[in-house]
């Protein structure tokens, strides 16, 4: 592993893949000052149909190596690594801030008229133990329909954000949420905004979605002492960079972003 001689105070970001950028959209926005690194684990997308070992060693390879660079803080801007490698993340670096992206299921209690909350979310949140006691502390006793939803990750990598075959997945998926009348949904991946009106075609226009990339960032302000650098912006990939930087410009409009590569090998 390569390691920078003189790392400088840096706030680490790390998602499978591109969802990550949906978070760090807005920490940009809230922290315009800050320096940031992003690590897309693409060689590893997607971790939702990962086993819950296999997504905590790559969180713990991915946070090693943030930390070897000057990361002083570290979000997850991923539910699946949230879900699976927070807490053993804390255990390994106990003084080390980690903000983890976990659906709201709060805001979604307070904003539903009728009761029913839908949750969208990869295979592998969705069967964790951790979203169901979420689910179990903050639902107040709501009905919370969760979806796993395979497959859509896959093609948000891919660059495919409007495909025919996208949509009729995406419609498919929320044909629980609509049979059990959901008024509100929990888009719980950070990939799924970059999709999000797939979804409210899918859900009807009544259906209110919600995110939480804004809370994410809100936590990191809480936790950042900004310092007198200059901002900086470090994207890294353990898959092709070529092919992350044409992604970049194409979906997100930046215009010559710098990717790196970072090994993938554990
Ligand atoms: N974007 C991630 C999440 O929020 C992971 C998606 C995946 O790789 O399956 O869950």
């Amino acid at each position: 592993m390569q390691t920078d001689p003189s790392p400088r105070r840096e706030i680490g970001v790390f998602d499978s893949g591109v969802g990550g950028f949906t978070v760090l959209h807005e920490l940009r926005e809230q922290l315009p000052t800050a320096r940031l690194r992003y690590l897309a684990d693409t060689a590893y997308a997607p971790y939702g149909n990962r086993s819950p070992d296999e997504i905590r060693a790559r969180s713990m390879a991915i946070s090693e190596h943030l930390i070897a660079q000057g990361a002083e803080l570290i979000i997850i801007a991923c539910n699946t690594a949230t879900a699976h490698a927070i807490e053993a993340l804390r255990a390994r670096w106990p003084t080390l801030p980690f903000v983890g992206t976990e659906p709201g299921i709060k805001p979604a209690v307070a904003a539903t008229r009728n009761g029913r909350i839908g949750l969208l979310a990869t295979p592998a949140t969705a069967a964790s133990a951790r979203l169901r006691a979420l689910i179990e502390r903050h639902a107040n006793g709501r009905e919370v329909v969760v979806q796993g939803c395979p497959g859509i990750v896959d093609h948000i990598e891919a660059g495919d954000l409007d495909s025919a075959e996208l949509r009729s997945l995406v419609a498919r998926h929320c044909e629980p949420l609509r049979a059990a009348g959901v008024d509100t949904a929990l888009l719980g991946c950070t990939h799924y905004p970059l999709i999000e009106p797939l979804w409210q075609a899918a859900l009807g226009p009544d259906v209110k979605l919600l995110r939480i990339e804004t809370a994410v960032a809100r936590r990191a302000v809480d936790l950042w002492t900004p310092a007198s650098d200059s901002p900086a912006l470090h994207i890294e990939t353990s898959g092709d960079p070529a092919a992350l930087r044409t992604w970049i410009e194409r979906v997100l409009g930046w215009r010559e972003p710098d990717v790196r590569s970072w090994p993938a090998a554990l």
